[in-house]
C-alpha cells in the first residue's frame, strides 16, 4: 500500500457495519459511482469556493466516490477517513485522478482526531453509526474555528416504504455472504423500483406516489446504479432514519456553531443535508 495510506486497527461495533461497506467499494468498477452533478448536488450549498485552495476532510470516504471529484475544485489538501477496507479502492480511486495532496486514513471517524481543516463532510455515514451524535460531534471537532461543515443522512419522513418494506429485509440479508445479498436480494428488489422509478420521474400528476423525488433524482442513472444503492441499502447491519427534530437538537446542542450560518435542507423527499460555519472565536 502507498504512503498515502495510514491504517489504524479498530475492533468497534461500527467496524462490522464498515467491513460489510468493504465488500461493496471493493467490488466495484475502478472509478467514481457518482456524476459529477450529483455531487455538486449533495455538497450544495456548499460549493466550489468552499473548496477551492481549503483543506478538506471526508469522514467515511467509501471508494472515493466523492473525494476523486474534489480536485476538480483545485482544494489545497484533501483527506479521507474509513473505518473499512475500503480506502484500499479509495487510495487507488484517488491516485488515478493525478491530484497528489491526498492522504487516505483507516480509522473510527468518532475517535479521529486532527488540527482542524476548512472543509469537513460526512455524506451517508451518520445513520449507519451505533452512535451517530458521536459521529456528528467529530464532525465538529475537526473542523477548524471559522471552517465550515456538511452532513447529509438518511430522513424518517418520507421513508416510510423503506422504514417498513425494505428495512426488514436489509436486517436478514445483512446477515447473508455478500454475494447473496448482492444478486440475489437486491437485484430482484431493485428490478420493480427501476421500473417505478423510471416511470413514475415522467410525470408530476405521480407526485404524491411514495419516493417520488427520489425516483426523479435517481432515475437518471443506470440499472448498475440502482443496484449498487440497493446492495448499499441492504449489506449494511446498522441503519438509523433520522427525524428533523433530531437534527435541529444535534445543532442547536452545539455551542460551538455559528447558529445564523446553518442550513437544514429536505432532499429528494427523504434526506437531511444539513451544515454552518464553527464559531471563529472559540
Ligand atoms: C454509505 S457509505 C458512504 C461513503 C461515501 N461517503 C459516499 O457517499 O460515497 C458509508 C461509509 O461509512 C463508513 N463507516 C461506517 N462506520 C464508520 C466509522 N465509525 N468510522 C469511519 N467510517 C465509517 C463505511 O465503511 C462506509 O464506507
Amino acid at each position: 500500500m502507498s504512503s498515502n495510506v495510514q491504517t489504524i486497527h479498530s475492533h468497534s461495533i461500527d467496524a462490522k457495519t464498515a467491513e460489510a461497506f468493504a465488500t461493496s467499494w471493493n467490488n466495484l468498477p475502478e472509478g467514481s459511482v457518482y456524476t459529477f452533478e450529483q455531487v455538486k448536488d449533495w455538497f450544495s450549498p456548499i460549493a466550489k469556493e468552499d473548496i477551492e485552495e481549503k483543506t478538506v476532510l471526508e469522514l467515511g470516504c467509501g471508494n472515493g466516490s466523492l473525494l476523486t471529484h474534489l480536485p476538480k475544485w483545485r482544494p489545497q489538501f484533501v483527506e479521507g477517513v474509513d473505518l473499512g477496507e475500503s480506502i484500499v479502492s479509495c487510495n487507488k480511486n484517488m491516485h488515478q485522478t493525478g491530484f497528489q495532496s491526498f492522504k487516505i486514513t483507516q480509522a473510527d471517524m468518532i475517535d479521529f482526531e486532527s488540527d482542524g481543516f476548512d472543509l469537513v463532510y460526512s455524506i451517508g455515514v451518520l445513520h449507519h453509526l451505533q452512535k451517530p451524535f458521536a459521529g456528528f460531534r467529530s464532525v465538529l471537532k475537526n473542523t477548524k474555528p471559522g471552517g465550515k461543515f456538511h452532513c447529509w443522512v438518511y430522513a424518517r419522513e418520507g421513508n416510510k416504504v423503506i422504514i417498513y418494506l425494505v428495512d426488514p429485509i436489509r436486517k436478514i440479508a445483512s446477515k447473508l455472504p455478500w454475494w447473496v445479498t448482492k444478486y440475489m436480494v437486491a437485484m430482484p428488489l431493485v428490478i420493480p423500483f427501476y421500473f417505478y422509478a423510471k416511470i413514475v420521474s415522467r410525470s408530476k400528476a405521480f407526485a404524491k406516489l411514495p419516493l417520488y423525488e427520489y425516483s426523479r433524482w435517481i432515475s437518471t442513472r443506470e440499472f448498475s446504479f440502482f443496484r449498487h444503492v440497493a446492495f448499499d441499502q441492504l449489506v449494511t447491519p446498522q441503519t438509523a432514519y433520522i427525524s428533523k427534530e433530531t437534527v435541529e437538537k444535534w445543532l442547536s446542542e452545539s455551542d460551538e456553531i455559528d447558529e445564523a450560518s446553518t442550513y437544514l435542507i429536505f432532499r429528494n423527499g427523504n434526506s437531511w443535508k444539513f451544515g454552518g460555519m464553527k464559531k471563529e472565536n472559540l
